[in-house]
């Protein structure tokens, strides 16, 4: 009796089957904790390795955007559709339902307006607000070449230390003034000093000439940020281009929530990013959407 025991005593073992030690999917990540990489495979898709981040923080300096009056009526719609929501806590808590399971990257720089000089940023959320809000990462943005260049970098140091504690991530956003030139060169140095001091990941504009070489630079994922608004065509062909050139996904506010038919665009963007659609094919589904929508 006692052999038998011992058979099926090792059969439960599985004494001949090695454990398996999977490598995680995202680039530069595979030494973080298992907190941050659970979070950060929260906002990217394990099996595209890519995000559709909706951004509606707009108004934490510039107020009311354009679409972003009504944000129950007009962007809760569409999350849905998003991988991620990128916002402020003030409407997280206002408007968006708890029961909610979308990941959310809470935007916790901030402290100056549209009518002053925007790099003086703060650290504005305490890292408990993020711990509280059960939140996926934190984004800081970050002011290469700007008058508080060093505060908004330390800024986002700070997030990082202290997000590591926790294991939540630090978004770095790279914000880029009007007098300065939006080339690569510029979106290389920026978004590498962003990595090199510690951000998880780094939001950029997309360039056309040489973006391949910002994402090759760049040791953890970039996901592209939209920029003001520009005709559905163009802005599809934009976030194909960035994905294929190396982008993990985009972080899009005013070519979606903007679009003639945001609900269409989103899920034109979502085809792009994550089945790597042709733009012209999803250009076709967004027309699709957007006239079915149209009859209901
Ligand atoms: C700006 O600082 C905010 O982080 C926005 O979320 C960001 O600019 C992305 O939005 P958009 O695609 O409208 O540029």
């Amino acid at each position: 009796m006692a052999d038998i025991d011992e058979m099926q005593e090792a059969k439960k073992f599985y004494a001949d089957i090695p454990q398996k030690t999977e490598g995680f999917f995202l680039k530069g990540s595979n030494s973080l904790d298992w907190g941050m990489k659970n979070r950060l495979a929260q906002i990217f898709n394990p099996e595209s390795g890519r995000t559709v981040m909706l951004a509606i923080d707009h108004g934490y300096f510039q107020g009311p955007t354009t679409g972003l009056e009504r944000i129950d009526l007009n962007i809760l719609p569409l999350t849905t559709y998003a991988d991620t929501l990128m916002l402020t806590r003030g409407i997280l808590r206002s408007i968006v339902p708890p029961s909610i399971t979308k990941s959310i990257v809470l935007r916790v720089s901030g402290g100056t307006s549209i009518l002053k000089e925007l790099s003086n940023e703060e650290i504005a959320v305490d890292i408990e607000e993020s711990i509280r809000l059960n939140v996926c990462a934190m984004a800081v943005q970050v002011f290469i070449g700007g008058e508080y260049e060093k505060e908004s970098i330390i800024n986002m140091t700070r997030m990082v230390d202290m997000g590591t504690r926790y294991g939540i991530p630090t978004l770095a956003v790279t914000a880029v003034g009007k007098d300065m030139d939006r080339d690569a060169r510029y979106f290389r140095l920026a978004t590498r000093i962003c990595a090199e001091l510690g951000a998880h990941y780094i939001k950029t504009y997309y360039i056309e000439k040489n973006f391949e070489t910002v994402c090759a630079s760049c040791p953890v994922p970039i996901v592209m940020a939209g920029g003001k608004k520009i005709p559905e065509p163009d802005a599809l062909t934009m976030a194909y281009n960035a994905v294929q050139q190396g982008a993990s996904g985009v972080d899009m506010g005013r070519n979606i929530f903007q679009s003639e038919a945001p609900i269409a665009m989103i899920q034109a963007v979502r085809a792009v990013v994550h089945d790597n659609e042709q733009p012209d094919k999803a250009l076709d589904l967004y027309n699709t959407i957007k006239n079915e929508l149209s009859k209901s």
